[in-house]
C-alpha cells in the first residue's frame, strides 16, 4: 500500500476545489475575518444534510487563509466560520501553488480550454513551463492525499475543475476503494486547440480525468469534446471504465427572488437610476472581469449601436459591471484597463451634459449587481466562450418588467436558452449592435413572455439538484 497512506477517515462525500466555501483576511489587529462564499457546490452539500459525514477539501488561497490553517493546527476549520460544513484547509506551499494556479491553471488551462492564446507569439511551452507543471503535479498530489485520508471505505469524492485535473488518477492510486467523480466548470477545447499543449502534458491531463469513473460536464458540447481530445491524444477506445456525464447547473430560483427583494437592493436600485436617469433602457452586464467574458467587445457593440442608431442617443445607458478577477496576472489587470479606457473613450465621444452612455462599475458588490439585474431591458452575455455563464440565467430570472437576452451562441447557456435569445457571434461586433437594436426594440408582451421561458429554463436545475444528481449518478454505478 502506499506509504504516503495514513488511517482512513471518516467521510462519506467529499468534494475538493481550489477555491473553498470560506476565505480569511487578516485584520488590523491581527485576527481573522471569515467570509463565506455561494455557488452550486455550497448549496449542494448543504442539500445533502448536516449528517452526511461529509468533508470540503480546498486550498489556503492567501495569506489569511494560511494563518487559519495553522490555527486549525492543519485539520479542520471551525465549524462556526464555515456555516457548518467540515472544511478542511491545504496550506500547500506558497510558491507550488502559486505555479499551479497561476502559473498552469490560469495561464495555460484557462487559455487553451477558453480558445484565448495569441496563437503568433504565445504559447511558449519551454523550461519554466516544465518548472511550473512540477508544481502543478505536487498541488494535484497533495489533494489526493488529503482526500485519501479523510475519506471513509467506499466514499464518493467529486473533484472539481481544471485546477485538479490530475488528482483523480492519483487517488485512484492511493485509494483503489472510492467513487471518483470529476466535474469541469469550464467549456472544454476543440481537438485541434488542445493539442497546442505538448503531448505528453495532453496525455496526462487526459488520463488524469480518466482515472474518475466519471467525468461531468455542463453541457453535451463539452463533454463530446472532451471525448474527442482522448480519442486524438489517447487513440480510439477511450475513454473505457470512465462514464461521461451532463449536468447543466441552474440558477437558484429561490434564493434570487428572495435576496433581489431585500433593503440594500432597493437603496441600490435609487442609486443606479440617479446615475442611469429617469425613463432611459438599461442593457445590463455583470462579469468578472475575464478575458473570456469579451466586455470590449460588448462595449465596441454598444458604441456601434450608438453609431448605426441615433435614436437610441439619450435613451439608453449600458450598465456594465466588471469585477476584479485573477489580478495577480498582469494580462488580466492590462484587460481591466482596456475596459475602463473604452467605457471612457465611448463617454467622451457621445456623452452629454445629461446622459453618461457607459456606467462601469469594477468594485464588486452582489447587492447592486441584483439591482442591475431587476432593472434590465436587455441582458447582454457575449463571452467568447463560457462553461455555462450563470448570469445569462440570473438576469431574466431576477429583472421587474422581463428582459430580453442578447446571448453568444458559445456559452454553455445558450444550449439551454438559445431558443428565446438574441443568438450572437461573440466576434461580431456589426452583428452584436444589431442584436442589441433588436432587443431594445422588442414590444413589451413578447419581452415579458420571452423572459419568462427564460426563467423557467434557466431556474430547471437548481444547484441542490445539480448536485445530488452528480452523487446519486456516481454511486449508482457499478464499480
Ligand atoms: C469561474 C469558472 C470556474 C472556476 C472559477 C475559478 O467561475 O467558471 O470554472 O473554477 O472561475 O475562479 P477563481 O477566482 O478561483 O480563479
Amino acid at each position: 500500500m502506499a506509504s504516503t497512506r495514513t488511517a482512513v477517515g471518516k467521510a462519506s462525500v467529499l468534494v475538493a476545489s481550489n477555491r473553498g466555501p470560506v476565505s480569511y483576511q487578516v485584520r488590523e489587529d491581527g485576527s481573522l475575518d471569515a467570509r463565506r462564499g455561494g455557488g452550486g457546490l455550497v448549496s449542494g452539500l448543504s442539500a445533502i444534510g448536516p449528517d452526511a459525514d461529509s468533508v470540503w477539501v480546498c486550498a489556503a488561497l492567501g495569506d489569511g487563509d494560511r494563518a487559519a490553517v495553522r490555527r486549525a493546527d492543519g485539520g479542520l476549520l471551525p465549524a462556526e466560520e464555515t456555516g457548518g460544513q467540515r472544511v478542511r484547509m491545504l496550506d500547500i506551499d506558497a510558491s507550488v501553488h502559486a505555479e499551479a494556479y497561476n502559473g498552469i491553471a490560469n495561464s495555460v488551462l484557462w487559455f487553451v480550454h477558453h480558445l484565448l492564446y495569441q496563437t503568433p507569439l504565445e504559447p511558449v511551452f519551454d523550461a519554466e513551463f516544465r518548472r511550473q507543471w512540477a508544481s502543478y503535479q505536487a498541488y494535484n498530489q497533495a489533494f489526493a492525499e488529503a482526500l485519501a485520508e479523510e475519506a471513509g471505505e467506499g466514499a464518493a469524492v467529486l473533484i472539481q475543475d481544471y485546477h485538479l485535473a490530475l488528482a483523480p488518477r492519483m487517488l485512484r492510486r492511493l485509494r483503489p476503494d472510492l467513487r471518483i467523480g470529476h466535474f469541469s466548470h469550464t467549456p472544454w477545447a476543440p481537438p485541434d486547440y488542445f493539442r497546442l499543449l505538448p503531448d505528453d502534458i495532453a496525455a496526462e491531463l487526459l488520463g488524469g480525468i480518466l482515472g474518475a469513473d466519471r467525468a461531468g460536464f455542463l453541457t453535451r458540447r463539452w463533454a463530446d469534446a472532451f471525448t474527442a481530445c482522448c480519442h486524438r491524444v489517447l487513440g480510439p477506445g477511450i475513454p473505457s471504465g470512465t462514464d461521461i456525464g451532463v449536468h447543466g447547473l441552474g440558477a437558484d430560483g429561490d434564493f434570487l427572488r428572495e435576496r433581489a427583494h431585500r433593503a440594500d437592493v432597493a437603496e441600490r436600485m435609487a442609486a443606479l437610476r440617479e446615475e442611469i436617469g429617469e425613463g432611459r433602457r438599461t442593457i445590463v452586464r455583470v462579469d468578472r472581469t475575464e478575458l473570456s467574458k469579451n466586455i470590449v467587445r460588448g462595449l465596441l457593440a454598444y458604441e456601434q449601436l450608438l453609431t448605426d442608431h441615433p435614436e437610441w442617443r439619450e435613451r439608453v445607458v449600458h450598465v456594465a459591471f466588471a469585477y476584479p478577477s485573477r489580478q495577480d496576472l498582469a494580462v488580466y489587470r492590462d484587460y481591466t484597463a482596456e475596459v475602463q479606457r473604452v467605457a471612457d473613450r465611448i463617454n467622451e465621444r457621445y456623452g452629454t451634459p445629461g446622459w453618461t452612455p457607459v456606467v462601469l462599475h469594477v468594485k464588486d458588490d452582489f447587492a447592486r449587481s441584483l439591482a442591475a439585474y431587476r432593472m434590465a431591458d436587455v441582458a447582454l452575455v457575449n463571452p467568447i466562450r463560457d462553461g455555462m455563464n450563470l448570469v445569462a440565467k440570473e438576469i431574466p430570472v431576477v429583472s421587474d418588467e422581463g428582459c430580453a437576452l442578447v446571448l453568444s451562441r458559445e456559452a454553455g447557456a445558450h444550449e439551454e436558452l438559445g431558443e428565446d435569445a438574441f443568438t450572437v457571434n461573440p466576434y461580431d461586433i456589426t452583428g452584436t449592435a444589431r442584436a442589441l437594436h433588436e432587443a431594445l426594440t422588442l414590444p413589451a408582451e413578447e419581452r415579458a413572455a420571452r423572459s419568462k421561458r427564460l426563467a423557467a429554463a434557466a431556474t430547471a436545475l437548481p444547484p441542490a439538484r445539480w448536485f445530488l444528481d452528480q452523487l446519486q449518478a456516481l454511486t449508482a454505478q457499478p464499480s
